[in-house]
């Protein structure tokens, strides 16, 4: 298959970008996303979906709603890739048998039924990537991996994060899908993974996760961000619906029902509270045309640093 492919030059210029993950049909956390975005005065135009719209939480018709309503910029994740087709799973890449496998089979379907054919349509019309370029640097938006959409990247895998920068080919990297917010870097490139708002970041806080890309006299920073919520409503509303109480009980403590997915070091880090932290980058001067390629050691710049 093709991937569709976006180009956002135009749009993204003239001041900061803000950059989320993961909706995951968690009404309450995307309304105070753009709540944030409009006390931020960041137009749509400047906001990025990483994809998962629609997942483990209650209100997925309302929070596709509201993501098409904002006019944000989207790319697909595999929730998206998964629904658009009328697929019978998520696509997450679970392990079968393990338990968040067994918790999807309660949330993908009930997601699925809230789904109008117009949503599918218009899921299936997102791009798979997209690229920018600003200030000197040049981006890759992507869900999971750079080849594959479901692929787990966390930040202890610097061997994986130096391979997919280098198949990316551009100076940033920003990713999704994982669920905790994470940067690292290489000698010539960034990855960002600013996390997911319809989630905790398995810290032990109920608050979740966001991103600024702030462009500045030729040096762009970038930054991860905390966000509280009304959880206490958002999980109100997933015991009523009952489909998937592992990650109700998850929107208040904090804690995942799982840690299927996770590496050594990110399980060793349950319940350690993030902190929201900063890196920058220069452009860089390029001397001749074409890819370039991360061949350094990545270095890891955690948010639990
Ligand atoms: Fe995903």
């Amino acid at each position: 298959m093709t991937k569709k492919i976006a180009d956002w030059s135009t749009t993204l210029a003239g001041g900061p970008i803000l950059v989320f993950g993961g909706p995951y049909s968690n009404l309450e956390a995307t309304l105070a996303m753009r709540r944030e975005a409009d006390r931020l005065s960041i137009p749509p135009h400047r906001v990025i979906c990483t994809g998962d719209i629609v997942a483990y939480a209650a209100e997925p018709a309302e929070t596709t709603a509201l993501i098409r309503d904002w006019g944000c910029h989207v790319i697909a994740g595999n929730c998206e890739e998964q629904i658009g087709a009328g697929a019978e799973d998520c696509g997450c890449g679970f392990e079968e048998g393990s338990a968040c496998d067994r918790l999807a089979k309660g949330w993908y379907p009930f997601a699925d039924r809230r789904m109008t054919e117009d949503d599918r349509i218009w899921m299936r019309e997102l791009p798979m990537l997209a690229h920018f370029e600003l200030e000197g640097l040049s981006y890759t938006v992507l869900h999971g991996g750079f080849e594959q959409t479901n692929r787990f990247i966390f930040a202890s895998q610097s061997c994986v994060i130096r391979d997919e920068l280098a198949a990316a080919a551009t100076d940033v990297v920003i990713a999704g899908h994982a669920g905790i917010p994470f940067m690292a870097r290489s000698a010539s490139s960034r990855w960002f993974n600013p996390g997911v708002i319809g989630m905790p970041a398995n810290d032990g806080s109920p608050d979740v996760w966001y991103g600024l890309v702030t462009p500045a006299r030729g040096r762009t920073t970038f930054a991860l961000k905390r966000l509280a919520y009304d959880h206490m409503s958002a999980a109100a509303a997933m015991r009523r619906t009952a489909h998937a109480d592992g990650y109700a009980a998850t929107l208040v403590t904090g804690i995942w029902p799982s840690f299927d997915v996770l590496p050594p070091t990110e399980k060793s880090a349950t319940g350690k509270r993030l902190r929201q932290q900063t890196m920058s980058m220069s452009a860089p001067i390029k001397t001749s045309p074409g890819p370039r390629h991360a061949k350094s050691q990545t270095q890891r710049v955690a948010a639990a640093d």
